[in-house]
């Protein structure tokens, strides 16, 4: 009998899908798809990247700021109010550059967070609310450092996704979808965990840069999968959102 079955039966209680999915995605030793790198099949080493060609492209100033580490490692702390001055693309730029960007001009695949098997299976949507760009949704474009306009759903009700009352008054939601077959590919489904985990790299990526530029921020683990995915034209299968992270000036 396996160990969740185990417990179950001594808590007499049914297996749980999470104790399910844990028991079934552990790794057992020599399973793990460790071919030598030379073996690889070339869908092990491809980074993909999605690009909405035929929408506007926005391209973001340069981001120039450096920060120190300590002090804001030291500051960070979840947020839930939020200033009335939009946030600049000035400091969207620097966010995204150093928070989820192509941070190596050296290595154009590198970025400031680790990903299992360098597969990058995260995208990265923004639904500007207050901000220097017009109100609505967004696709970061990650090769050219660049938002691309996507098309405004009519009616869009930050309500209808979040039950938290807070979150309508952020100045930007930064919505993180998965492309699960990226590293699932590789990985099975051990590949979610895998994933999961790497949305909490660039998560707090995105809360320490926020930070660097009193720029208050809350991860929200609490929203409607499927309207989110809804906003963004997402099927909630292949690609769905996963995390989301309200951003705003500091009060
Ligand atoms: C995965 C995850 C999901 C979260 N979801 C929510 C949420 O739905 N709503 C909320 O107000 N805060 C949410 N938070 C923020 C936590 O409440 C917060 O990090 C925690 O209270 C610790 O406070 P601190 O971030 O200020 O240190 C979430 C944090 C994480 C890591």
């Amino acid at each position: 009998m396996n160990q969740s079955k185990r417990i179950a039966q001594l808590l007499n209680k049914p297996v749980s899908l999470s104790q399910k999915f844990n028991e079934q995605t552990k790794a057992k030793k020599n399973n793990f798809g460790n071919q030598p790198p030379k073996q690889w099949p070339k869908s092990w080493k491809t980074v993909q990247y999605k690009a909405y060609a035929r929408f506007p492209e926005i391209n973001l100033p340069t981001p120039a700021k450096t920060f120190a580490l300590q002090n804001v490692l030291k500051q960070r702390q979840s947020s839930r109010q939020f200033g009335l001055k939009p946030i600049s693309k000035t400091k969207l730029s620097q966010l995204l550059h150093y928070g989820a960007g192509l941070i190596n001009p050296q290595n154009n695949e590198k970025r400031a967070y680790p990903s299992a098997g360098g597969r990058y299976p995260l995208e990265i949507y923004l639904l500007s609310l207050k901000t220097e760009l017009p109100t609505g949704l967004y696709h970061y474009y990650i090769r050219n450092h660049s938002l691309e306009q996507l098309p405004m759903v009519e009616d869009l009700k930050i309500k209808d996704a979040f039950e938290e009352n807070w979150v309508s008054r952020a100045s930007l939601l930064i919505i993180i979808t998965a492309v699960f077959k990226r590293t699932t590919i590789k990985y099975g489904d051990r590949g979610y965990r895998y994933i999961l985990m790497e949305s909490g790299h660039l998560g707090q990526n995105l809360y320490l840069v926020g930070q660097s530029l009193n720029l208050g921020c809350c991860a929200i683990g609490g929203f409607v999968d499927n309207q989110i995915n809804q906003w963004l034209d997402l099927d909630g299968n292949q690609e769905s959102a996963i995390y989301v992270l309200a951003l705003g000036e500091q009060p």
